[in-house]
């Protein structure tokens, strides 16, 4: 079992072995994982004063809801569900593969399978709680520095969602810093999957690019042309962007173009593979010209996990920080860890430069990027300190050898050579064929080869046929061995021998990036202790608002471990990943069913990308029909950030305007009203979350829907709350045009400590033709192939999006069935309802004047107007007074609640269904002694946590002298918990207040 690797081998005839026992994981084997008994459901219902489940939604209007069944199958059992997973898996064919390419395949050391399974580092939230989190800040951390030594980068962010979207916000980075305008050069020989995604991305926008030539006489930029290009139009030019090696698996003139930028002051950004910058590789970014590239940008995620049939990925973005460049880190993306201290002067790690992000600056954010790919960012730390610096070597060097081999194979045979062999390469061979390549692959395959890919198109205007091989340490002897029968096989031996020439020295690195090195059991042992730092949702509740952090089953990462689904490269042939496909393919179905709507792609990798595309669409939407005038974007004010960032990412900046709320929290009809006719002529959109932020469902949704089509607009629907309605509401009957759903909320997919996140997006009938990516169509003979809709927008991931989680949802979505999906939506509701009831005599709640109006699978708390005067005597100011609170929660044993948002002075908590009544009433019951200890003993809320590893941060120091990488001469000492988390769980609610106030020597 493993959460976003595994080691599993290419045998498929094993039967179903699960590694862990369900049995031994009372929450894995509940129904629908749902821990609460019938008993503990009738007794909430009866707290609730409700007869059923259904009742828990009377107040949604009926003809809105679903009046039967989803067209899901019935739910399996475990035994079934790991079969039926397995059985998918197995129609994948393995074969030894020479692909690479857009995503290069390395052995992973099996270091990550066991972090993988260290479920406090996997399933928990993003570290915004630095006492709670110092296990998650520090993983972070460690690949900060890793990736800072490979690359030479001092400041790299804990992660971007792939390659593109890294090269995306690097190029939008560069040009706000260096507040440039103009097109940016783009190289020719970047991948065209790369060049798709930044189109997409800037359609409707003013990014514009313009195409720096491919010289086809050396598979390599003509420099001699971009320079001339630049001097005709320096003072345009907003930033160049090159790759170190080319699409075509070419090494580019680094310095010369690095160079060549600077002369004209124009930031560069290099794309770059960070395992090819090991020592013995190639020239790390940082010596780039005579000043090193200004931004970096690539994918990594092989530096974590397997293909995975193309995700998660891991987007590597880094910039310079030092004496002389540090201006350019305020405009960056992305989350970072910085070094830190907490008020006892111990050293420890937080998030740092969060100023910047969407959730604070809204439109104004640096970017719409809220989840990222940190646990990969964990795994890959561990996998590179695991394999050290030796191990990396040692890795390039038989990927440069087996390069060699083949390269000499293939100089003593005719009708096949290197394609340019006065080119620089490193571990790609490019080669020239005398025949189709496609019939060359095929006979490959036919030989359990997947040899390479045809790249004769990536030269335009050239009549070769070229065929790009890539090479690593993940080929062995055999798979070497496969490839020289081929070669022998089928081509003639020739008389004559082709000569290539060496790299040259200015190409590769010349220092060693000096990695420190650790035994297996020390760096697993120090990753242990590290998880201990944590929480997870596994514990208990994990109260945060909008975050649903519920139980994530095991199953769901033994089934994405599964070989046919790990080790499968997106860009095998469609007949050999037919497992792959067949979950895309149903999935996609289901969620056609779930949401009610005629279309669903499965590509975008998070909720603000779901948004983006959503928007994208209404906007290729409103340009097909000739209004493409349509700029206005209506957002309610309480809407998470990700919703006006994305608006305008996606080139509505200016035309967002703000929707207000009634005094019962939802979206004010009159208020809304009077913007339609203000903007109804040039609406584009309306983006609502329903249920609301403040776990309210819009009751007047499909009014506003209504009137937002009569005025040509369409409507989004943030799908963050889909747990309190899934399987329950149609959105179609809504009126909803797009929606994404969460896969790391809802549909249980693990947090890891930040993302991957995971979204499918849903559209209505008119959206369709427009969808990004491929569709899945099942075939007479039942096979799946893939198809480009009609009127695509374009791509938003290299490949398939974050597929390793499509397995996950898949498999949950397996146990659920059809009636599992509304159950576990109704238990989600019944539990915040009950919370709500009980807590509700204890705290005031939040909007205001909302009262009893029936809250759905959430709920915002408050505090008095004395509790706020007791703390500020006390030495908390109202402005801390909430997220002081917060921290109590963590002296519990709990994670805060989601505090000050989307209510300033909130602290908005969701339970989800995971969890029993007893396990429920013991969170309420310490959720009242927080309260208790307000009113009584304000003074220990200003030195709360009191039981974590470390006390409060001083973030406005670590934000002040920021450091964000160094080098990694020895693991960082760790903090110890004062009281270990399952020691406080274990404790009466009682003895955990007792001890809190036995610190400040007070007693009740
Ligand atoms: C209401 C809401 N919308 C959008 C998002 C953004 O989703 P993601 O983090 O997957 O990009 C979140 C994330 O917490 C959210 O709560």
């Amino acid at each position: 079992m493993s959460s976003l690797s595994t080691t599993s081998t290419h045998d498929h005839a094993s039967s179903v072995h699960l590694g862990y026992d369900p049995e031994e994981h009372p929450r894995e084997v509940s129904r629908h994982y749902i821990s609460a008994s019938d008993d503990d459901l009738a007794s909430m219902l009866n707290k609730v004063g409700l007869g059923s489940l259904q009742d828990l939604f009377s107040h949604l209007p009926k003809p809105q809801l679903f009046d039967g069944d989803l067209s899901l199958p019935e739910e399996l059992s475990y035994k079934d569900a790991a079969e039926h997973l397995h059985q998918i898996s197995r129609k994948t064919n393995l074969h030894s593969s020479f692909i690479g390419d857009l995503l290069p395949v390395w052995k992973v050391h099996p270091i990550v399978e066991q972090v993988s399974q260290l479920r406090p580092l996997s399933t928990s939230y993003t570290p915004y709680q630095p006492e709670r989190s110092q296990g998650t800040l520090v993983t972070h951390w460690i690949y900060q520095c890793v990736l800072s030594a490979l690359t030479g980068f001092e400041a790299i962010n804990t992660s971007l969602y792939d390659r593109s979207a890294a090269l995306f916000e690097a190029i939008c980075c560069a040009r706000r810093s260096r507040k440039r305008s103009g097109p940016v050069l783009l190289a020719q020989s970047l991948f065209n999957e790369d060049i798709s995604f930044l189109n997409t991305h800037a359609r409707g926008t003013d990014l514009e690019f313009e195409m720096a030539p491919l010289n086809p006489s050396s598979g390599r930029l003509d420099y001699a042309k971009i320079e001339n290009l630049l001097t005709n139009q320096n003072t345009n030019i907003s930033a160049l962007v090159f790759p170190q090696v080319n699409a075509l698996g070419i090494l580019e003139e680094v310095d010369r173009l690095v160079d060549l930028a600077r002369k004209w002051s124009i930031p560069s950004i290099a794309v770059i593979d960070p395992m090819l910058l090991a020592t013995g590789g190639l020239k790390p970014p940082s010596e780039f010209g005579s000043h090193g590239a200004d931004f970096i940008a690539g994918e990594a995620q092989h530096l974590a996990i397997p293909p995975s049939f193309g995700g998660p990925g891991l987007g590597l973005f880094g910039s310079r920080y030092h004496e002389e460049a540090k201006k350019d880190l305020r405009n960056t993306p992305g989350r970072y860890i910085g070094k830190a201290k907490d008020s006892q002067d111990r050293d420890c790690f937080v998030m740092v430069l969060s100023t910047r992000e969407q959730h604070i600056r809204k439109e104004k954010a640096t970017s719409n990027v809220c989840s990222n790919q940190a646990f990969l960012a964990t795994v890959a730390g561990a996998n590179l300190l695991a394999k050290g610096e030796n191990g990396l070597k040692h890795g390039l060097s038989q990927a440069l050898s087996s390069r060699k081999q083949a390269s000499q194979w293939i100089g003593q045979r005719e009708g096949i050579e290197l394609a340019f062999p006065n080119s620089p390469a490193f571990n790609d061979l490019l080669l020239s064929v005398n025949q189709d390549p496609d019939t060359l692959i095929r006979r490959a395959r036919e030989c359990g080869i997947h040899m390479g890919v045809d790249v004769s198109s990536r030269i335009p205007q050239s009549d070769k046929n070229l065929i790009k091989l890539s090479f690593s340490d993940a080929q062995g002897e055999e798979e070497m061995a496969a490839l020289k029968k081929f070669i022998f096989d089928f081509f003639p031996a020739s008389s004559c021998t082709q000569d290539e020439i060496e790299t040259p020295s200015h190409l590769l690195r010349s220092d060693p990036t000096n990695l420190p090195g650790f035994s297996h059991d020390e760096l697993l042992n120090y990753y242990e202790q590290l998880a201990n730092l944590n929480i997870s949702p596994d514990d208990g509740c994990y109260p945060l608002g909008s975050c649903t952090m519920k139980y994530n089953p095991l199953l769901n990462d033994w089934a994405a471990g599964l070989a046919g689904f790990a080790q499968a490269h997106p860009q095998a042939p469609e007949e050999d990943v037919q497992g792959p496909l067949e979950v895309l393919y149903e999935i996609q179905e289901w969620f056609k069913s779930i949401t009610g709507l005629a279309g669903v792609t499965t590509q975008p990798v998070a909720g603000a990308q779901g948004e983006l595309v959503g928007l994208k669409l209404f906007q290729a939407y409103h340009h097909s029909r000739g209004e493409g005038h349509r700029n206005i974007v209506l957002i309610p004010k309480s809407a998470h950030g990700t919703n006006f960032a994305t608006a305008a990412t996606a080139g509505y900046g200016s035309g967002i305007v703000y929707l207000q709320a009634n005094e019962k929290g939802m979206i004010d009809l009159a208020d809304f009203r009077q913007k339609i006719e203000e903007h109804g002529t040039n609406l584009c959109g309306i983006m609502i979350t329903n249920p609301n932020t403040s776990g309210i469902f819009e009751t007047d949704f499909s009014i506003i829907a209504e009137e937002v089509h009569q005025a040509g607009g369409m409507v989004y629907m943030d799908g963050a709350n889909m747990n309190a309605i899934a399987g329950i509401v149609d959105l179609s009957k809504l009126g909803v045009d797009a929606v994404h759903n969460n896969l790391h909320k809802t549909w249980t997919i693990p947090h890891g400590g930040g993302g991957p996140g995971d979204a499918i997006v849903a559209v209505s009938e008119p959206l369709v033709s427009f969808l990004p990516g491929r569709q899945i169509r099942k075939e007479e003979d039942g096979g799946f192939r893939s198809f480009v809709p009609e009127n695509s927008i374009g791509t938003f991931h290299r490949n398939w999006g974050n597929f390793g989680h499509k397995v996950r949802a898949y498999s949950y979505l397996l146990r659920l069935g059809k009636k599992g999906v509304p159950r576990m939506s109704s238990v989600a509701v019944l539990s915040s309802r009950y919370l709500f009831e009980v807590l509700r005599f204890h705290y005031p709640t939040l909007p205001g004047q909302a009262g009893e109006i029936a809250r759905m699978h959430e709920f915002i708390l408050t505090l008095s107007d004395q509790d706020f005067e007791r703390l500020e005597k006390a030495g908390v100011p109202k402005s801390q007074a909430i997220p002081q609170v917060g921290k109590l929660f963590l002296d519990f044993g709990f994670h805060a609640p989601t505090v000050a948002f989307p209510e300033v002075f909130g602290l908005m908590i969701e339970p989800t269904e995971s969890y029993t009544k007893a396990e429920l009433d013991r969170f309420a019951h310490a959720v009242i002694a927080i309260k208790d200890l307000v009113e009584t003993f304000p003074q220990v809320v200003a030195s709360a946590p009191h039981f974590t590893p470390i006390d409060r941060v001083d973030e406005v120091a670590a934000n002040r002298n920021l450091c964000l990488s160094e080098k990694l001469s020895h693991l960082p000492s760790l903090p110890v918990n004062r009281i270990q988390p399952s020691v406080l769980l274990g404790l009466e609610i009682e003895e955990v207040k007792k001890r809190i106030l036995q610190i400040h020597d007070l007693s009740e």
